[in-house]
């Protein structure tokens, strides 16, 4: 069985992508799957280069009990378009930024698509609207239901 590579993106890679990648690496561990991913998030801007994770990301991670240590943000480049398996947009806006930078390899999907029960489907972003509990909700659920299709097609 070969490594599942899936990368999270949003704009600043502070607040949503960071968040996804945490609850995917903490459901991924709770299932004891580790082994089989890699998991890492990026921004399609470049303005959060090397900073932390947003303290309202950090904040509602901790307060669930979610790893939130060793989040640092970059910015998405051409090489993770041939190297991730999976691309998981928080929304269209990250979905042109990739398709901009190039034709991905792998697979470019809306995160939402895995989690469609609020019937949103993009995740408002919470630098601006500043509910990170709305953004952890929807990407609570949306990870649950990204690992349960990844493990379907793989038959983890
Ligand atoms: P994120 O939120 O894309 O969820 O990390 C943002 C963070 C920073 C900015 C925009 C969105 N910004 O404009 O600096």
């Amino acid at each position: 069985m070969s490594m599942i590579s899936v990368l999270f993106v949003c704009l600043g890679n502070i607040c949503r992508s960071p968040m996804a990648e945490a609850l995917f690496r903490h459901k991924v561990r709770a299932a004891g799957l580790e082994e089989h991913f890699y998991i890492d998030s990026a921004g399609t801007g470049d303005w959060h280069i090397g900073e932390g994770a947003h303290p309202g990301t950090c904040a509602e991670l901790q307060k669930n009990n979610i790893d939130a240590s060793g989040l640092v943000a970059r910015q998405l480049t051409i090489g993770d378009l041939v190297r991730f398996d999976w691309i998981v947009t928080m929304d269209n806006t990250n979905k042109q930024g990739v398709e901009w930078l190039g034709k991905p390899l792998g697979t470019v999907a809306h995160m939402l698509s895995f989690g469609p029960e609020s019937g949103l489907t993009e995740v408002p972003d919470p630098w601006y609207t500043r509910d990170y509990a709305q953004t952890y909700a929807l990407l609570d659920a949306a990870t649950e239901g990204l690992l349960a299709h990844i493990r379907e097609q793989r038959a983890l």
